[in-house]
């Protein structure tokens, strides 16, 4: 494989993740669909997470141990660790059973706080691609 394969996978639980939380906002104005759209997306969200979280994890093993690039990485990992655990509580504080609720204020809240944690994680992922050349041929480390 020519390039990493993380950057492919990353896209899903961005994307859902985003929505979910601008959805659940939405859900303060507007009627109970929002709140049970945002749920869904949550769902999506919090498992595709999944195969991205493993395939950073192949690409970290090849940042070298001593490189700068390698402090970025690890906050970067954090970060996206606090924000997919900040969701799975939203996630979760709206569930009855296998049933997705109405969002209430706290759930919404953790929504909140895992997009501002996934904004700080992203910047972090293309700091690594762009400014330190992780996973592109010429890495400056
Ligand atoms: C927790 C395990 C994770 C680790 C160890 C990790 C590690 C990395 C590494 C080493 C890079 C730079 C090389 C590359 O692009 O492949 C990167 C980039 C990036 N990661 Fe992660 N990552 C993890 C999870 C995630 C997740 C779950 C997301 C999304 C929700 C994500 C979003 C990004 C983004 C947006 C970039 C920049 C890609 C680009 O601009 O091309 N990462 N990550």
């Amino acid at each position: 494989m020519k390039h990493p394969i993380h950057p492919m996978l990353v896209h899903f639980p961005l994307a859902t993740w985003f929505l979910a939380t601008m959805a659940d906002i939405a859900s303060l104005f507007t009627n109970e669909q929002t709140g049970w759209v945002a749920g869904v997306l949550l769902v999506v969200g919090t498992i595709t997470a999944l195969p991205a979280m493993m395939t950073g994890l192949l690409e970290l093993g090849k940042i070298d141990q001593q490189s700068p690039a390698m402090r970025v990485a690890n906050q970067h990992m954090i970060l996206i660790m606090t924000s997919w655990s900040f969701y799975a509580v939203s996630l979760f504080l709206r569930l009855n059973g296998t049933q997705l609720e109405q969002p209430e204020l706290a759930a919404i809240a953790f929504s909140i706080l895992g997009f501002i944690s996934l904004c700080s994680a992203g910047w972090l992922g293309g700091k690594l691609v762009y400014e330190y050349g992780v996973g592109i041929h010429t890495q400056k480390k």
